[in-house]
């Protein structure tokens, strides 16, 4: 049996290697923008900023939740954490099992807090974790480490059932969730990990209060691939690497679900520059979220390949935002994207 400690570090180890990404593409390259010649509009004025969960950010971007529970990840942690403190953007924590299981890892999530003390900043558990009900203690323990802002619950089936040690059993999570809603004043948002959220999940998962849905789509890291890395030759099982609903497809059906009910949508699954973030506020999206890319620029160049990553993707959302004579993100539609035949 695998350490959830030695996982969680072979999935940052193999997530920065080509081979862990989907071939399947997440769909925004069916799509082109507009030109306009004729912007009417001066660059210096263009704003990025973007609200999510009533919090006013420096651009549609959040960090997904990635790392901590074992020694290696504090530092990573803490470099995001002092990133999104300086830049004000949101960003989740890692799966926080680990330090449910072994209270000793709790400082790897809470330098978030040390590093970070007015950012916006989210818990994580897995949807299973929540089977039965998570009590009182765990709860508290969970959001007081990180004195979190908002909670995300991932649900993970395809990645659970890829690894030899995997949860089996995904009776009750719904529940679970419901549970969760009703036991804490924080916001909750639930995502996937890469295999996508359909409009049926996600009408299941607003009908029991969720604020806020991350679609986390197919098109980016594949957790069947990663898997498939980890596992012996003999046990691979590459049937499933190419699972999921594209990221785009998500972000579609989950659109239409607005004129129902009231909530938010992140877009996230393969976003890998700043045209897919401009792309998913087009297609209806609040929000975008990626994860792959941070890690690599972490892996390469620490703080400072964070730093350079993001910046561009920000200019480049500024010159995306004039090109197309908006001033805002919230002034990008439909209207502004054309589908290639
Ligand atoms: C190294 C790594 C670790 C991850 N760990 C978690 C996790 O603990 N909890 C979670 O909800 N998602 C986790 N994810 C999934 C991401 O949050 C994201 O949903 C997924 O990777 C798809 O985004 P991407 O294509 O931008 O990588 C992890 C992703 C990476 C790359």
């Amino acid at each position: 049996m695998t350490d959830i400690r030695d996982r969680k570090k072979d999935h940052v180890e193999l997530t920065v290697t080509e081979g862990t990404q989907y071939d399947q593409p997440s769909g925004f390259e069916r799509y082109r923008f507009i030109h306009n010649a004729l912007p009417e509009v001066n660059f210096n004025e263009v704003t990025t900023e973007a609200t999510l969960l009533g919090r006013t950010f420096s651009m549609p971007l959040f960090i997904s939740s990635m790392t901590g529970g074992y020694s290696e990840a504090g530092p990573v942690n803490a470099i995001i954490a002092e990133f999104c403190e300086a830049e004000n953007l949101p960003f989740g924590v890692g799966s926080q099992r680990a330090m449910l299981e072994d209270e000793s890892l709790t400082d790897t999530f809470s330098v978030v807090r040390d590093k970070a003390p007015n950012a916006f900043i989210c818990s994580n558990i897995g949807g299973a974790q929540l089977i039965g009900g998570l009590d009182t203690k765990r709860l508290t323990q969970l959001m007081d480490s990180i004195q979190a802002n908002a909670i995300i619950v991932h649900l993970n089936p395809l990645q659970e059932l890829m690894q030899p040690e995997g949860d089996r059993d995904f009776k009750g999570i719904l529940d679970g969730i419901e549970q969760l809603v009703k036991d804490t004043q924080l916001p909750v948002i639930v995502k996937e990990t890469g295999a996508g959220i359909s409009e049926h999940t996600a009408r299941r998962l607003l009908n029991v209060g969720v604020n806020v849905i991350d679609v986390a789509g197919a098109g980016g890291t594949s957790w069947a691939k990663v898997e498939n890395f980890r596992s012996s030759n003999q046990s691979a099982n590459h049937g499933f690497d190419e699972w999921g609903i594209p990221t785009v497809e998500c972000i579609q059906q989950l659109s239409k679900l607005e004129w129902e009910q009231s909530f938010e949508i992140i877009a996230s699954g393969g976003i890998r520059s700043a045209f897919d973030i401009a792309k998913s506020l087009c297609l209806g999206a609040h929000f975008a979220a990626t994860a792959q890319p941070v890690i690599k620029a972490i892996k390469n160049d620490e703080y400072t390949g964070l730093e350079k990553l993001l910046n561009q993707w920000k200019k480049d959302l500024k010159t995306i935002l004039t090109l197309l004579g908006c001033t805002s993100v919230q002034e990008l539609s439909a209207s502004h994207l054309q589908e290639m035949k």
